[in-house]
């Protein structure tokens, strides 16, 4: 099973992918996370990644396709994957494409921008992991604390208003398109496509998509 999820920064991918992930057996490929865990050893690849995720901007396509190719050609995506996060812009999901890097589904999960924006402040990240909290809507089990290794959760450099609000904007802009563009996929292919409304619970959310999936 491969799966792409698509929505605007805050939609809830992260928070889908841990669930999914656990449900088929398939690992999530999250590109963000990836980087992060660039920035956070330090790597070359992270030092450059830093600046340009802080600011709320796209890491260049070249880096992140090479990224992309190396980790879906390791042995645990056999079965299956679960993008999240990737592709997000045309030429990202051309290469996908031309690299022979083939989907079964692609779920959308749509927000209002508004209701992002109030999201955001309250998300909460295991670094390590990069499950995803949020203080009142999902929150962990001991307050501050990740749920599976007790560890301390953080709040993500990028969460700030400014940049949630520049994050959302490049989203319309260098994104959306993929709507039109796997929609026109699935219509000419053996991929599916959904949406769901995302500004309803998690709970309600993840029920969707599991009877979309199966
Ligand atoms: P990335 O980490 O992919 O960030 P993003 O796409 O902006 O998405 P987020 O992780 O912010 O949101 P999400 O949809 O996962 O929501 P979540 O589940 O956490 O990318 C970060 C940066 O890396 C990019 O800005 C870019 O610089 C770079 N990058 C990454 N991939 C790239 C690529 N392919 N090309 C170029 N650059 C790339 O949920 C958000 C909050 O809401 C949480 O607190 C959660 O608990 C809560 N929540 C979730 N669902 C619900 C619900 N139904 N109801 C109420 N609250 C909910
Ligand atoms: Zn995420």
């Amino acid at each position: 099973m491969r799966i792409m999820l698509l929505g605007a920064p805050g939609a809830g991918k992260g928070t889908q992918a841990q669930f999914i992930m656990e449900k088929y057996g398939i690992p999530q490929i999250s590109t963000g996370d990836m980087l992060r865990a660039a920035v956070k050893a330090g790597t070359p690849l992270g030092l450059e990644a830093k600046k340009v995720m802080d600011a709320g901007q796209l890491v260049s396509d070249d880096l992140i396709i090479g990224l992309v190719k190396e980790r879906v050609a390791q042995d645990d995506c056999d079965k299956g994957f679960l993008l999240d996060g990737f592709p997000r812009t045309i030429p990202q999901a051309d290469a996908m494409a031309e690299s022979g890097i083939a989907l079964d589904h692609v779920i959308e999960i749509d927000v209002p921008d508004e209701d992002i924006v109030a999201r955001m402040g309250g998300r909460r990240v295991h670094p390590g992991s990069g499950r995803v909290y949020h203080v009142v809507f999902n929150p962990s089990k001991v307050e501050g604390q990740d749920d599976v290794t007790g560890e301390a959760l953080a709040i993500r450099p990028d969460d700030e208003e400014t940049t949630v609000r520049k994050r959302l904007a490049i989203y319309h802009e260098q994104t959306k398109p993929l709507v039109e563009y796997y929609t026109q996929v699935a219509a000419n292919s053996h991929v599916t496509y959904d949406k769901f409304d995302g500004s309803q619970s998690v709970a309600q959310v993840s029920e969707q998509i599991v009877t979309a999936l199966s």
